[in-house]
């Protein structure tokens, strides 16, 4: 972010401060008589690329804010739409009323002729615009032009959470909820066994709140001697229960296969397995990816045992619960 800030603090200080570097010239040596400037053209020009910044801007903003905006896709349209509109216009006005169209009518030498370049090269010079605020100008461009890449490139937020990464953290599990079964019954402790699997919500949420992405739970037993839980996990499990987020950190579906050996040889040891495209989380150490495409470890939900024995949420998951694009892209094959 500092060479970033740097460099376009840079790049202004350069634009604003370059001294015109243009050969001197004695005016009446002239063949363009100098033209008068055109103010009001110059200010409506600003004017459309400060518009076209704007709408490029809301663009940004609409497309950030998202759904809480009504009508959103109809505003992203209209901004961008804008934007492009008041550049060209802008482009054209600069085009018809502040670049001079000058013709020199006279007989070429032959085409050989030194002079002639020297001519040439000089009217060309003496015929650029007649922009009296040529920095602003060139500011105002580069802002419309910088804005609208900024909009155009917008839409590649999608590919991953950037604005509204709120989202994956919140979740209906707070300190002391019982987790029940898919009828509301609460679960005890000693009603988890190993070798099982079990599916499990926050106590009192309605048919609809189990559907969202971080209410529900695979609980699961393994022996104590068998954990390896990172030592940022530890106290995670309630005495070898582990519950973890039932939802998939590869592309979002449910985790509904436990692999659980239940004869020797019992290795490879017990994985939560996807079956939409077999990604396999082990949930011994923390629900580390042992296979499969998934970019990050399966979230786990510390919970403990109460004085009654239900089990209850000791808070949140210790990570963002489902699909995410950085993950895949971190993730490397494990030796
Ligand atoms: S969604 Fe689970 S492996 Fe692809």
């Amino acid at each position: 972010m500092t060479r970033l800030r740097n460099a376009i603090i840079s790049a202004l200080v350069l634009l604003l401060g370059r001294a015109r570097r243009r050969r001197p010239r004695r005016e009446e040596t002239r063949i363009v008589p100098p033209q008068p400037g055109h103010l009001a053209a110059e200010l409506a020009v600003l004017a459309l690329l400060g518009l076209s910044s704007s709408c490029a801007i809301a663009f940004i903003l609409v497309y950030a804010l998202g759904d809480s905006i009504p009508n959103e896709t109809q505003f992203l349209g209209a901004a961008l739409g804008l934007a492009l509109l008041c550049l060209a216009t802008a482009l054209i006005l600069v085009g018809l009323k502040l670049v001079p169209s000058e013709e020199v009518a006279e007989e070429y030498p032959p085409h050989e002729h030194p002079h002639e370049q020297q001519l040439i090269a000089e009217v060309i010079d003496e015929s650029g615009t007649r922009f009296t605020r040529s920095r602003f100008f060139k500011l105002g461009l580069l802002g419309a032009g910088g804005t609208l890449g900024l909009a155009i490139l917008a839409p590649a937020v999608s590919f991953g959470p950037l604005f509204r990464v709120g989202d994956f953290l919140q979740t209906p599990w707070r300190r002391g909820r019982r987790l029940v079964d898919e009828t509301g019954k609460p679960y005890k402790a000693s009603d988890i066994s190993e070798k099982n699997f079990y599916l499990a919500f926050p106590e009192g949420t309605s048919d609809e709140e189990k559907e969202q992405m971080a209410a529900s739970l695979v609980v699961i037993r393994l022996p104590q001697k068998e954990l390896r839980l990172p030592s940022h996990l530890k106290g995670y499990d309630a005495n070898g229960i582990l519950a973890y987020s039932r939802i998939c950190t590869h592309a979002g579906c449910a985790i509904t296969l436990y692999r659980a050996p239940l004869f020797q040889p019992d290795e490879p040891r017990p994985a939560l397995v996807c079956p939409c495209h077999y990604s396999t989380f082990d949930p011994a150490t923390g629900g580390t990816v042992t296979f499969g495409p998934a970019g990050r470890d399966l979230p786990l939900l510390p919970v403990y045992k109460d004085s009654k024995g239900y089990l209850r949420a000791k808070g949140n998951f210790d990570g963002p619960v489902g699909p995410s694009w950085w993950g895949v892209r971190l993730w490397k094959a494990q030796p």
